[in-house]
């Protein structure tokens, strides 16, 4: 039996042992079994528009390079110079041919091959240049572009399992493309990642963790009528990955009210996007939903916008977080305006919301000082019941049990639920063709 997570089917309880929140042992098996092994996150297509293009960011503790080459092609590259180490790219973003590492001068294609180097004679005719080294596999899904570093893992799309769908309902909110907008936010928190995990698709804490955000929304609308909120559910993906989805067509339900404008600019949207993908489908767009993806790629579609979010481990008890606002790069004025509001005073650092979070974690990081006396964390709710909603833990449950079968090789069944309503299946009538692949 598991040491880390104990999955009590009579009674029913689930239940998280805290030392996997503070144990630097069991750190250095998620960095090795699990973040070596999986599918990770590294950025949007949309992020690199023309050839030369590139960003440096970290995966998995390793710095890389995304970039787009002369012709076109997405590449990743390790950004550490074959040489004797020194990063290759020190800034965050640009667009260049050539890379020259500044601490000898090597210098190296976009294309990862090698270009010169000062004073070659030194070496012999016979010495073979070294071009830049590359993750195992990168691939994308939609636009969403992932790397592992395990060369034998299986293909991201058999991966991604039931999570495919909720990306597709993400990338299909524009007829031309989703896009990454300029600008992220980069934060940190004291506490360790899995617990961001759990808060990003936990709908239980909203209503008191973020009750002055809710004053706030009430104060702009006048009254918010409870039984609009509607139907809603929590999902097992498969693989880990796993969904919380609030009720279909409840756009607007949250946020700022839009002017008569912007609500007429939003109703022709959704007809044209009804057109080509058919109600069913428009309608649970027009839901809400927070996705996880194994193991710390978050997407959060809250109406007001898309938020996707990159949680990054350094030491047991400290993250980094990345957050992007991904959009129709079609929209108009008002609607660009509510969801950059929404990203800065709902989601930022300093927002509406993400304080709160970071508050309510880094609590928990603290009380599990008192990890001996209380060694276990509960994530039973709504286990005894067959339809699941936002505000149960099942898709928590469904993330830790991918963890556990990784970290401890205990493989848990899926909990039997009743299977979902139409609301909550409706397919795309069109099928929408595979974005560009790597
Ligand atoms: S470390 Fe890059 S040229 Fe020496
Ligand atoms: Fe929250």
């Amino acid at each position: 039996m598991s040491e880390y997570v104990i999955d009590d089917r009579e009674m029913p309880r689930f239940r998280v042992s805290r030392r996997a929140m503070v144990d630097p042992e069991v750190f250095a098996k998620e960095r090795d079994l699990v973040f070596n092994h999986t599918w990770l996150y590294l950025g949007h297509e949309s992020e690199l528009r023309k050839k030369g293009d590139f960003k440096t960011r970290t995966v998995a503790g390793r710095p890389l390079i995304f970039a787009r080459d002369t012709k076109g092609a997405l590449k990743v590259w390790v950004n550490s110079c074959p040489h004797r180490g020194a990063m290759l790219c020190r800034e965050p973003s640009g667009n260049a041919r050539f890379m020259t590492c500044f601490y000898h001068g090597w210098s190296f294609g976009i294309d990862g091959r090698m270009v010169s180097m000062p004073g070659d004679e030194a070496y012999g005719p016979d010495f073979e240049r070294p071009g830049l080294a590359a993750p195992a596999q990168v691939d994308s899904y939609r636009g969403f572009v992932f790397v592992t570093f395990d060369p034998d893992l299986e293909d991201l799309r058999s991966y991604l399992a039931g999570a495919t769908e909720y990306l597709d309902l993400v990338a299909d909110q524009s007829l031309v493309g989703m896009e990454i907008l300029e600008g992220s936010h980069e934060y940190s928190v004291k506490a360790n990642w899995k617990l961001l995990v759990e808060n990003s698709v936990d709908g239980y804490h909203a209503v008191s963790t973020h009750q002055r955000y809710f004053e706030m929304v009430l104060a702009a609308r006048g009254s918010v009528d409870p039984s609009m909120l509607g139907a809603s559910r929590s999902i097992d993906l498969g693989n880990g990955h796993a969904v919380i989805a609030g009720a279909p067509a409840t756009e607007g339900l949250f946020g700022r009210p839009l002017s008569e404008e912007g609500a007429q600019e939003r109703e022709q949207r959704h007809a044209a996007l009804r057109e080509r993908h058919g109600k069913g489908w428009v309608d649970r767009m027009q839901g809400n939903r927070n996705l996880v993806i194994f193991p710390n790629l978050v997407i959060v579609d809250l109406v007001m916008g898309v938020v996707v979010r990159k949680i990054d481990p350094v030491s047991p008890d400290y993250m980094e977080v990345t957050a992007w606002e991904l959009a129709p790069p079609d929209e108009g004025d008002e609607l660009r305006k509510q969801r950059l509001d929404n990203f800065l005073t709902f989601w930022g650092p300093g927002g509406l919301a993400s304080p709160d979070d970071v508050e309510a974690l880094e609590t928990c990081q603290v009380g599990f000082g008192g990890v001996r006396e209380l060694p276990w964390s509960d994530i039973s709710r709504g286990m005894n019941k067959e339809v699941t909603t936002t505000s149960d833990e099942l898709q928590m449950r469904a993330w830790w049990r991918r963890w556990n079968a990784i970290i401890t090789g205990e493989v848990l069944p899926p909990e039997p639920k009743a299977p979902l309503e139409e609301l909550f299946t409706s397919p795309s009538r069109a099928q929408e063709p595979e974005s560009s692949s790597v």
